[in-house]
């Protein structure tokens, strides 16, 4: 493969990892959760979950299988560093996390403590968890986050949100069970949903691995083993959201989009993401609006953004998912793409755009500030982001 930029500089970056937790994926694989503790050799495990999910019935039959005597620790949603100081962990061995990303995040950390001890502080930004953790089995409870697959968790520090990236932190084992997500209520499907949906996006049209110099995490940029399962995840959560999310108890809708997100995160995991989730959480930051919403009212200002780097890759993605009559140029077919994600986020009743989150022009400088210094998402971007962004979302968002 080519690895020289046109102007003959060689890039380093031209290997690629592929990595990935071991996976079951297809209904009532959570209640085989004891085997799997069992294969792991943990006999003490910590089930990580939340007050929701026990309350909605999903907790007691996979503890039931847990062979084992399983503590309960209860996560917070947005976990802080504060919220790990007293855990149940004298005789614990490994970690099983029942919920969303939060749930999963939280048992991240948990983990990393159990083998490591210290504060959750000491472990924020890239890298400074100094070997594996304990046993970690994730069973996702919504198709979004696709935390289950993925070496990253977000925790709160004095009130910004911040990363715990280490490879150390991907589980070890992912139960993906789409009869957990069967009464999750229709606007979480939506935002979960809609993340995955990003996820996969901006993964496959992320910047090529070729071209990503510097590294954040393992995020290397696209590539042949991220852009396989980007496409066929993006496939699947566009086939099935609008359905899952207009259905709950569609299972050919749920089982899709229990795929599509894991195969999402999985791919994104490896290639890293792009403005739209730089935006986004700006946007989060200022709002405090949910992410999948956040995700939404950024889409098309991000998308926009990238056109002039990626209009053939978005007429393919058009293309791949029929939006566009074959017949159509790239031109056209990009164009239908952005187009296609204002549909589905309207359909799915997100935000429309940042107005729709109550910002306004004067909020622009803020926004662009905040994006450009978020160093996780950036790199993988396929257009090199400055302060031109401000002049964009002026044009795009606010008529500017
Ligand atoms: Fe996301």
């Amino acid at each position: 493969m080519d690895g020289t930029h046109t102007d003959g500089r060689q890039l380093e970056s031209m290997s690629v990892a592929f990595k990935a937790p071991d996976a079951r994926i297809g209904r009532g694989v959570a209640t085989t959760v004891g085997d799997v503790l069992e294969r792991a050799g943990v006999t003490d495990p910590l089930v990580v979950t939340d007050e929701g999910i026990e309350a909605a019935g999903l907790l007691g039959p996979i503890v039931d299988a847990i062979d084992a005597d399983a503590t309960v620790h209860y996560a917070t949603t947005e976990p802080a560093v504060a919220d790990f100081e007293n855990l149940p962990t004298e005789t614990v061995d490994g970690v099983v996390a029942i919920g969303g990303g939060s749930c999963m995040d939280t048992a991240k950390v948990v983990a990393t403590l159990l083998a490591h001890g210290g504060d959750a502080a000491d472990y924020l930004g890239v890298d400074a968890v100094p070997g594996p953790v304990a046993s970690l089995i994730a069973i996702p409870t919504t198709s979004g986050t696709g935390s289950q697959a993925t070496q990253t968790a977000v925790v709160s520090h004095d009130g910004v949100k911040r990363g715990i990236s280490d490879e150390h932190l991907r589980p070890d084992y992912a139960l993906v069970d789409p009869s957990l997500t069967s009464d999750l209520p229709s606007a979480q499907t939506a935002r979960s949903g809609f993340d995955a949906f990003v996820h996969a996006l901006e993964s496959l049209t992320a910047r090529d691995y070729r071209w990503v110099e510097s590294r954040p995490i393992t995020y290397q940029g696209a590539n042949p083993a991220s852009r396989a399962l980007a496409r066929e995840a993006l496939l699947q959560v566009h086939d099935s959201l609008e359905r899952a999310t207009f259905d709950g108890d569609d299972r050919d809708a749920r089982e899709a989009m229990s795929v599509g997100s894991h195969l999402a995160g999985t791919a994104f995991s490896i290639s890293g993401l792009g403005i739209v989730h730089a935006i986004a959480s700006t946007l989060g930051g200022l709002t405090n609006d949910p992410h999948g919403a956040c995700l939404a009212a950024s889409i098309e200002a991000g998308l926009t953004y990238n056109l002039p780097v990626r209009r053939a890759e978005y007429a393919d993605v058009a293309r791949t998912l029929e939006v566009v009559d074959a017949g159509a140029s790239d031109r056209e077919a990009a164009t239908a793409l952005i187009a296609e994600c204002g549909r589905l986020r309207t359909s799915l009743n997100l935000p429309t755009g940042m107005a729709a989150l109550g910002l306004g022009p004067e909020d622009v400088d803020t926004i662009v500030e905040n994006t450009l210094i978020q160093e996780r998402r950036l790199p993988t971007n396929p257009r090199a982001a400055g302060e031109d962004l401000g002049e964009h979302l002026l044009e795009i968002e606010f008529d500017g």
